[in-house]
Protein backbone atom coordinates (compact mmCIF):
# COMPACT_ATOMS: atom_id res chain seq x y z
CA UNK A 1 0.00 0.00 0.00
CA UNK A 2 1.24 3.30 -1.05
CA UNK A 3 2.82 5.35 2.07
CA UNK A 4 0.85 8.25 3.09
CA UNK A 5 2.60 11.41 3.34
CA UNK A 6 -0.12 14.55 3.47
CA UNK A 7 -3.47 14.45 4.59
CA UNK A 8 -6.23 17.80 4.18
CA UNK A 9 -8.39 16.57 6.95
CA UNK A 10 -12.14 17.73 7.63
CA UNK A 11 -12.48 20.27 4.58
CA UNK A 12 -16.22 21.62 3.93
CA UNK A 13 -15.94 19.62 0.49
CA UNK A 14 -13.44 18.24 -2.13
CA UNK A 15 -14.69 19.12 -5.62
CA UNK A 16 -13.31 17.37 -9.22
CA UNK A 17 -14.43 16.77 -12.19
CA UNK A 18 -16.17 13.74 -13.03
CA UNK A 19 -14.61 10.18 -14.88
CA UNK A 20 -11.56 10.78 -17.06
CA UNK A 21 -10.56 12.53 -20.20
CA UNK A 22 -12.33 15.02 -21.22
CA UNK A 23 -16.05 16.17 -20.29
CA UNK A 24 -17.88 17.00 -23.30
CA UNK A 25 -22.14 17.53 -24.37
CA UNK A 26 -24.01 16.56 -21.36
CA UNK A 27 -20.64 15.96 -19.21
CA UNK A 28 -19.45 19.10 -19.95
CA UNK A 29 -19.46 20.96 -16.70
CA UNK A 30 -20.09 17.10 -14.33
CA UNK A 31 -18.48 17.22 -10.98
CA UNK A 32 -18.71 15.03 -8.28
CA UNK A 33 -18.31 17.38 -4.70
CA UNK A 34 -17.40 15.12 -1.59
CA UNK A 35 -18.69 16.65 1.42
CA UNK A 36 -17.67 17.19 4.09
CA UNK A 37 -14.29 15.66 2.70
CA UNK A 38 -10.28 14.52 3.59
CA UNK A 39 -7.79 14.06 0.93
CA UNK A 40 -5.05 12.02 1.52
CA UNK A 41 -2.16 12.05 -0.45
CA UNK A 42 0.70 9.68 -1.17
CA UNK A 43 4.16 11.13 -2.42
CA UNK A 44 3.21 13.26 -5.45
CA UNK A 45 -0.23 11.77 -6.02
CA UNK A 46 -3.39 12.19 -4.90
CA UNK A 47 -4.25 8.69 -3.08
CA UNK A 48 -7.55 9.07 -1.37
CA UNK A 49 -10.82 11.79 -1.63
CA UNK A 50 -13.96 10.92 0.49
CA UNK A 51 -15.83 11.31 3.54
CA UNK A 52 -12.92 12.31 6.56
CA UNK A 53 -14.07 8.81 8.84
CA UNK A 54 -14.02 6.80 5.48
CA UNK A 55 -10.13 8.15 4.71
CA UNK A 56 -9.31 7.34 8.16
CA UNK A 57 -10.17 3.93 7.73
CA UNK A 58 -8.09 3.89 4.27
CA UNK A 59 -4.54 4.82 6.28
CA UNK A 60 -3.14 2.46 7.84
CA UNK A 61 -2.67 3.90 11.70
CA UNK A 62 0.80 4.71 13.38
CA UNK A 63 2.36 6.40 10.76
CA UNK A 64 4.02 9.92 10.24
CA UNK A 65 2.71 12.26 7.50
CA UNK A 66 1.88 15.99 7.40
CA UNK A 67 -1.71 17.19 8.36
CA UNK A 68 -3.18 20.30 7.20
CA UNK A 69 -6.69 21.43 8.82
CA UNK A 70 -9.15 21.66 6.36
CA UNK A 71 -11.71 23.12 8.29
CA UNK A 72 -14.13 25.92 6.48
CA UNK A 73 -11.92 25.47 3.40
CA UNK A 74 -12.61 23.72 0.02
CA UNK A 75 -10.63 21.31 -1.88
CA UNK A 76 -9.87 22.09 -5.90
CA UNK A 77 -7.98 20.22 -8.50
CA UNK A 78 -4.93 22.96 -9.08
CA UNK A 79 -5.67 24.92 -12.17
CA UNK A 80 -4.09 24.27 -16.23
CA UNK A 81 -3.83 27.20 -18.20
CA UNK A 82 -3.11 25.62 -21.90
CA UNK A 83 -2.84 28.52 -23.46
CA UNK A 84 0.09 31.54 -22.78
CA UNK A 85 2.78 33.98 -23.71
CA UNK A 86 4.80 34.15 -21.00
CA UNK A 87 8.45 33.98 -22.63
CA UNK A 88 8.82 38.10 -23.71
CA UNK A 89 11.02 41.11 -22.51
CA UNK A 90 9.46 44.83 -22.81
CA UNK A 91 5.56 45.70 -22.38
CA UNK A 92 3.24 47.19 -24.35
CA UNK A 93 1.56 50.05 -22.00
CA UNK A 94 1.90 52.61 -24.25
CA UNK A 95 0.50 50.35 -26.95
CA UNK A 96 -2.82 49.92 -24.45
CA UNK A 97 -2.79 54.02 -23.88
CA UNK A 98 -3.02 54.35 -28.13
CA UNK A 99 -6.25 51.47 -27.70
CA UNK A 100 -7.81 53.22 -24.83
CA UNK A 101 -7.89 56.41 -27.01
CA UNK A 102 -8.98 54.52 -30.31
CA UNK A 103 -6.33 52.94 -32.42
CA UNK A 104 -7.32 49.49 -33.01
CA UNK A 105 -5.37 46.05 -32.25
CA UNK A 106 -4.85 45.45 -36.37
CA UNK A 107 -4.01 48.72 -37.00
CA UNK A 108 -1.07 49.17 -34.50
CA UNK A 109 -0.07 45.32 -35.91
CA UNK A 110 -0.40 46.92 -39.44
CA UNK A 111 1.86 49.32 -39.16
CA UNK A 112 4.74 47.50 -37.65
CA UNK A 113 3.75 47.51 -34.01
CA UNK A 114 2.24 44.74 -31.75
CA UNK A 115 3.68 41.37 -31.70
CA UNK A 116 7.04 43.14 -33.73
CA UNK A 117 7.53 45.67 -30.94
CA UNK A 118 7.76 42.51 -28.54
CA UNK A 119 9.75 41.13 -30.75
CA UNK A 120 12.09 43.55 -31.32
CA UNK A 121 12.24 43.63 -27.03
CA UNK A 122 12.79 40.56 -26.49
CA UNK A 123 15.30 39.98 -29.40
CA UNK A 124 17.24 42.96 -27.52
CA UNK A 125 17.95 41.53 -24.12
CA UNK A 126 19.41 37.85 -22.99
CA UNK A 127 19.16 34.19 -22.01
CA UNK A 128 19.01 35.40 -18.30
CA UNK A 129 16.59 38.23 -18.93
CA UNK A 130 14.07 35.91 -20.65
CA UNK A 131 14.49 32.87 -18.34
CA UNK A 132 13.64 35.46 -15.22
CA UNK A 133 10.62 36.95 -17.34
CA UNK A 134 9.21 33.56 -17.82
CA UNK A 135 10.20 32.68 -14.36
CA UNK A 136 7.93 35.39 -12.95
CA UNK A 137 5.66 35.51 -15.21
CA UNK A 138 4.94 31.75 -13.57
CA UNK A 139 4.74 32.93 -10.24
CA UNK A 140 1.88 35.38 -11.53
CA UNK A 141 0.12 32.60 -12.60
CA UNK A 142 0.65 30.17 -9.50
CA UNK A 143 -0.57 32.90 -7.29
CA UNK A 144 -3.58 32.32 -8.88
CA UNK A 145 -4.15 28.94 -8.51
CA UNK A 146 -2.26 27.84 -11.77
CA UNK A 147 -0.49 24.58 -11.42
CA UNK A 148 0.49 23.45 -14.93
CA UNK A 149 0.35 25.93 -17.89
CA UNK A 150 1.33 25.93 -21.41
CA UNK A 151 4.04 28.27 -22.24
CA UNK A 152 4.68 29.55 -26.13
CA UNK A 153 7.89 31.12 -27.60
CA UNK A 154 6.63 33.33 -30.52
CA UNK A 155 7.97 36.57 -30.03
CA UNK A 156 11.56 35.53 -31.31
CA UNK A 157 10.94 34.82 -34.80
CA UNK A 158 15.00 34.43 -35.58
CA UNK A 159 16.58 31.17 -34.68
CA UNK A 160 18.58 32.65 -32.03
CA UNK A 161 16.09 34.32 -29.80
CA UNK A 162 13.59 31.20 -30.51
CA UNK A 163 15.89 28.81 -29.20
CA UNK A 164 16.68 30.94 -26.36
CA UNK A 165 12.96 31.48 -25.74
CA UNK A 166 12.55 28.00 -25.84
CA UNK A 167 15.33 27.07 -23.39
CA UNK A 168 14.43 30.01 -21.23
CA UNK A 169 10.42 27.88 -20.92
CA UNK A 170 12.68 24.50 -20.38
CA UNK A 171 14.63 26.34 -17.46
CA UNK A 172 12.02 28.29 -15.97
CA UNK A 173 10.05 25.45 -16.29
CA UNK A 174 12.25 23.39 -13.91
CA UNK A 175 12.91 26.26 -11.16
CA UNK A 176 9.06 27.06 -10.80
CA UNK A 177 6.54 24.63 -8.59
CA UNK A 178 4.38 25.26 -11.99
CA UNK A 179 4.91 22.45 -14.31
CA UNK A 180 5.52 23.59 -18.04
CA UNK A 181 4.25 22.31 -21.62
CA UNK A 182 6.64 23.90 -24.37
CA UNK A 183 4.71 24.95 -27.62
CA UNK A 184 7.07 26.58 -30.77
CA UNK A 185 5.20 29.40 -31.97
CA UNK A 186 7.44 30.01 -35.16
CA UNK A 187 4.75 31.48 -36.95
CA UNK A 188 3.60 33.76 -34.79
CA UNK A 189 3.47 36.87 -37.44
CA UNK A 190 6.31 37.28 -40.30
CA UNK A 191 9.14 39.28 -38.65
CA UNK A 192 10.10 42.74 -40.61
CA UNK A 193 13.11 41.17 -42.32
CA UNK A 194 11.52 38.99 -44.63
CA UNK A 195 8.99 40.42 -46.92
CA UNK A 196 6.31 37.25 -47.77
CA UNK A 197 5.28 34.96 -44.64
CA UNK A 198 5.59 32.00 -47.45
CA UNK A 199 9.53 33.07 -47.47
CA UNK A 200 9.69 33.22 -43.87
CA UNK A 201 8.41 29.84 -43.23
CA UNK A 202 10.63 28.35 -45.48
CA UNK A 203 13.17 29.58 -43.06
CA UNK A 204 11.86 28.13 -40.08
CA UNK A 205 10.98 25.52 -41.35
CA UNK A 206 14.96 24.67 -42.48
CA UNK A 207 16.68 26.98 -39.79
CA UNK A 208 14.97 26.74 -36.86
CA UNK A 209 12.24 24.09 -36.56
CA UNK A 210 15.20 21.10 -36.33
CA UNK A 211 16.33 22.68 -33.32
CA UNK A 212 13.41 23.66 -31.67
CA UNK A 213 11.47 20.62 -32.27
CA UNK A 214 13.16 18.51 -29.73
CA UNK A 215 12.97 21.63 -26.91
CA UNK A 216 8.59 21.63 -27.42
CA UNK A 217 5.59 19.22 -27.38
CA UNK A 218 3.70 21.14 -29.51
CA UNK A 219 3.63 23.87 -32.74
CA UNK A 220 1.17 26.75 -33.16
CA UNK A 221 0.72 29.23 -35.98
CA UNK A 222 -1.52 32.72 -36.10
CA UNK A 223 -3.34 31.77 -39.01
CA UNK A 224 -4.82 35.41 -39.28
CA UNK A 225 -4.98 38.35 -41.78
CA UNK A 226 -2.07 40.28 -41.60
CA UNK A 227 0.17 37.17 -40.07
CA UNK A 228 -0.42 33.61 -41.82
CA UNK A 229 -2.74 32.26 -44.12
CA UNK A 230 -3.88 28.93 -44.59
CA UNK A 231 -1.67 27.81 -47.35
CA UNK A 232 1.34 29.07 -44.92
CA UNK A 233 0.03 27.69 -41.84
CA UNK A 234 -0.51 24.10 -43.82
CA UNK A 235 3.07 24.15 -45.06
CA UNK A 236 4.50 24.89 -41.41
CA UNK A 237 2.42 22.65 -39.58
CA UNK A 238 3.17 19.54 -42.05
CA UNK A 239 6.68 19.92 -41.51
CA UNK A 240 6.36 20.61 -37.63
CA UNK A 241 4.57 17.32 -37.66
CA UNK A 242 7.10 15.62 -39.06
CA UNK A 243 9.37 16.49 -36.27
CA UNK A 244 6.84 14.80 -33.41
CA UNK A 245 4.91 18.30 -32.49
CA UNK A 246 1.23 18.06 -32.13
CA UNK A 247 -0.54 21.21 -33.37
CA UNK A 248 -2.38 24.07 -32.28
CA UNK A 249 -3.76 26.93 -34.24
CA UNK A 250 -4.51 30.52 -33.54
CA UNK A 251 -7.90 31.77 -35.28
CA UNK A 252 -10.49 32.73 -36.06
CA UNK A 253 -9.62 35.61 -33.74
CA UNK A 254 -10.16 38.46 -36.52
CA UNK A 255 -11.79 36.52 -39.65
CA UNK A 256 -12.51 33.46 -40.40
CA UNK A 257 -10.30 31.63 -42.94
CA UNK A 258 -10.24 28.33 -43.59
CA UNK A 259 -8.82 27.49 -40.18
CA UNK A 260 -11.40 24.94 -38.61
CA UNK A 261 -11.32 22.56 -41.80
CA UNK A 262 -7.44 22.78 -42.06
CA UNK A 263 -7.26 21.87 -38.32
CA UNK A 264 -10.10 18.74 -38.66
CA UNK A 265 -7.80 17.65 -41.58
CA UNK A 266 -4.47 18.23 -40.29
CA UNK A 267 -5.43 16.43 -36.83
CA UNK A 268 -4.79 18.90 -34.37
CA UNK A 269 -5.46 19.35 -31.05
CA UNK A 270 -7.31 22.77 -30.60
CA UNK A 271 -8.40 25.84 -32.30
CA UNK A 272 -7.91 28.77 -30.21
CA UNK A 273 -9.36 31.81 -30.24
CA UNK A 274 -13.07 31.39 -32.24
CA UNK A 275 -14.39 35.13 -31.79
CA UNK A 276 -15.23 35.09 -35.20
CA UNK A 277 -16.47 31.58 -36.01
CA UNK A 278 -19.58 31.39 -37.84
CA UNK A 279 -22.53 28.53 -36.64
CA UNK A 280 -20.81 26.16 -39.63
CA UNK A 281 -17.46 26.36 -37.80
CA UNK A 282 -18.33 26.19 -34.74
CA UNK A 283 -20.41 22.91 -35.31
CA UNK A 284 -17.87 21.71 -37.78
CA UNK A 285 -15.51 21.80 -34.82
CA UNK A 286 -17.97 20.46 -32.08
CA UNK A 287 -18.42 17.23 -33.97
CA UNK A 288 -14.94 16.77 -34.30
CA UNK A 289 -12.19 15.58 -31.30
CA UNK A 290 -10.43 18.87 -32.29
CA UNK A 291 -10.95 20.70 -28.59
CA UNK A 292 -11.65 24.91 -28.81
CA UNK A 293 -10.00 26.68 -26.65
CA UNK A 294 -11.78 30.53 -25.95
CA UNK A 295 -9.75 33.20 -24.33
CA UNK A 296 -12.29 35.60 -22.78
CA UNK A 297 -9.92 37.24 -21.15
CA UNK A 298 -8.20 38.49 -24.67
CA UNK A 299 -11.84 39.18 -25.97
CA UNK A 300 -12.65 41.54 -23.00
CA UNK A 301 -8.83 42.98 -23.55
CA UNK A 302 -9.40 43.94 -27.15
CA UNK A 303 -13.50 44.53 -27.00
CA UNK A 304 -14.05 41.34 -29.30
CA UNK A 305 -17.35 40.42 -30.45
CA UNK A 306 -18.18 36.59 -28.49
CA UNK A 307 -17.17 33.42 -29.70
CA UNK A 308 -20.26 31.08 -30.19
CA UNK A 309 -19.60 29.63 -26.83
CA UNK A 310 -22.83 28.24 -26.05
CA UNK A 311 -23.31 26.76 -29.43
CA UNK A 312 -19.83 24.88 -29.15
CA UNK A 313 -20.69 23.83 -25.93
CA UNK A 314 -24.19 22.91 -26.25
CA UNK A 315 -23.21 20.75 -29.72
CA UNK A 316 -20.50 18.55 -28.01
CA UNK A 317 -17.07 20.22 -28.43
CA UNK A 318 -14.30 19.74 -26.14
CA UNK A 319 -14.22 23.23 -24.79
CA UNK A 320 -11.03 24.79 -22.54
CA UNK A 321 -10.56 28.11 -21.58
CA UNK A 322 -7.28 29.26 -20.86
CA UNK A 323 -5.69 33.24 -20.26
CA UNK A 324 -3.84 33.62 -23.54
CA UNK A 325 -1.66 35.31 -20.65
CA UNK A 326 0.96 37.87 -23.40
CA UNK A 327 1.76 41.36 -23.33
CA UNK A 328 -0.55 42.99 -25.79
CA UNK A 329 -3.91 41.14 -26.36
CA UNK A 330 -4.53 39.56 -22.50
CA UNK A 331 -2.29 41.03 -19.85
CA UNK A 332 -4.01 38.53 -17.63
CA UNK A 333 -2.67 35.96 -15.67
CA UNK A 334 -5.65 34.55 -13.94
CA UNK A 335 -7.93 31.75 -14.76
CA UNK A 336 -10.72 32.40 -11.66
CA UNK A 337 -10.86 35.85 -13.62
CA UNK A 338 -11.01 33.73 -16.69
CA UNK A 339 -13.94 31.65 -15.20
CA UNK A 340 -15.68 34.60 -14.83
CA UNK A 341 -16.16 36.05 -17.31
CA UNK A 342 -17.05 32.60 -19.17
CA UNK A 343 -20.01 32.69 -16.88
CA UNK A 344 -21.00 36.54 -16.86
CA UNK A 345 -20.29 37.07 -20.73
CA UNK A 346 -19.91 33.59 -22.66
CA UNK A 347 -23.27 31.74 -20.79
CA UNK A 348 -21.13 28.97 -18.51
CA UNK A 349 -22.10 27.75 -15.43
CA UNK A 350 -19.09 28.02 -13.02
CA UNK A 351 -19.36 24.13 -12.97
CA UNK A 352 -18.58 24.20 -16.77
CA UNK A 353 -15.98 27.10 -15.95
CA UNK A 354 -14.12 24.33 -13.86
CA UNK A 355 -14.16 21.88 -15.96
CA UNK A 356 -12.68 23.75 -18.83
CA UNK A 357 -9.77 25.25 -16.31
CA UNK A 358 -9.02 21.00 -15.27
CA UNK A 359 -9.84 18.20 -17.00
CA UNK A 360 -10.59 19.76 -20.41
CA UNK A 361 -7.67 22.09 -20.46
CA UNK A 362 -5.18 19.18 -19.39
CA UNK A 363 -6.74 17.45 -22.27
CA UNK A 364 -5.55 19.55 -24.65
CA UNK A 365 -2.01 19.31 -23.29
CA UNK A 366 -2.28 16.08 -22.92
CA UNK A 367 -1.32 16.20 -19.47
CA UNK A 368 -4.02 13.28 -18.67
CA UNK A 369 -2.75 12.30 -15.17
CA UNK A 370 -3.69 16.80 -14.06
CA UNK A 371 -7.31 18.46 -13.41
CA UNK A 372 -8.98 16.01 -10.91
CA UNK A 373 -8.82 14.92 -7.42
CA UNK A 374 -9.25 11.61 -7.66
CA UNK A 375 -6.98 8.62 -6.90
CA UNK A 376 -3.94 8.50 -9.48
CA UNK A 377 -3.68 11.89 -10.37
CA UNK A 378 -0.56 14.18 -9.44
CA UNK A 379 -1.41 15.74 -6.38
CA UNK A 380 -2.07 19.33 -7.30
CA UNK A 381 -4.63 20.92 -4.74
CA UNK A 382 -5.75 24.58 -3.83
CA UNK A 383 -7.45 24.96 -0.83
CA UNK A 384 -9.83 27.86 -1.11
CA UNK A 385 -10.57 29.74 1.71
CA UNK A 386 -14.54 29.80 0.93
CA UNK A 387 -17.28 27.74 2.50
CA UNK A 388 -18.48 27.06 -1.17
CA UNK A 389 -16.23 25.78 -4.33
CA UNK A 390 -17.85 28.63 -6.66
CA UNK A 391 -16.15 31.73 -4.40
CA UNK A 392 -13.08 31.30 -7.13
CA UNK A 393 -15.22 31.81 -10.00
CA UNK A 394 -17.47 34.79 -8.04
CA UNK A 395 -15.27 36.60 -6.37
CA UNK A 396 -14.40 38.89 -9.11
CA UNK A 397 -10.18 39.10 -9.14
CA UNK A 398 -10.70 38.19 -5.56
CA UNK A 399 -9.27 34.28 -5.61
CA UNK A 400 -8.27 33.46 -2.12
CA UNK A 401 -6.53 30.76 -1.92
CA UNK A 402 -5.45 29.38 1.87
CA UNK A 403 -2.67 26.99 0.35
CA UNK A 404 -1.53 25.77 -2.88
CA UNK A 405 -0.31 22.38 -2.83
CA UNK A 406 1.53 20.96 -6.27
CA UNK A 407 3.01 17.54 -6.42
CA UNK A 408 1.83 16.79 -2.65
CA UNK A 409 3.97 19.44 -1.74
CA UNK A 410 2.52 22.72 0.72
CA UNK A 411 4.10 25.58 -0.81
O1 LIG B 1 -3.10 35.09 -28.71
N1 LIG B 1 -3.11 36.45 -31.71
C1 LIG B 1 -1.92 36.28 -31.68
N2 LIG B 1 -1.12 36.18 -30.61
C2 LIG B 1 -1.44 36.60 -29.28
C3 LIG B 1 -1.17 38.05 -29.08
C4 LIG B 1 0.23 38.37 -29.14
C5 LIG B 1 0.54 39.81 -28.89
O2 LIG B 1 -0.26 40.72 -29.15
O3 LIG B 1 1.66 40.02 -28.42
C6 LIG B 1 -2.87 36.25 -28.93
O4 LIG B 1 -3.75 37.12 -28.85
FE1 LIG C 1 -2.34 33.48 -27.82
Amino acid sequence: MAEVTLLIHDLAAAVTPVGTGPLRGREFGALRVHSPASVAIAGDRIFAVGQPAEILREIPSGRDYESVDGRGKVALPGLVDCHTHPAFLGDRAAEFGLRSSGATYEEIHASGGGIRSTVAATRAGGERDLRSSVERHLGWMLEHGTTTAEAKSGYGLDRETELKSLRAIEEAGRSSPVDVVPTFLGAHTVPPEFDSAAEYVEFVIHEVLPEAAPLARFADVFLERGSFEAPEARRYLEACREYGLALRFHADQFSERGAIPLALELGACSVDHLEATKDEGALLLAKSDVAAVLLPACGLFLDLPLPPARLLADEGAIVALATDFNPGSSYCESLPLVMNLACTRLGFSPAEGLCACTANAAHVLGAEDVGRLSPGYKADVLLLDAPDWRHLVYHLGGDRFAARIKSGRVL
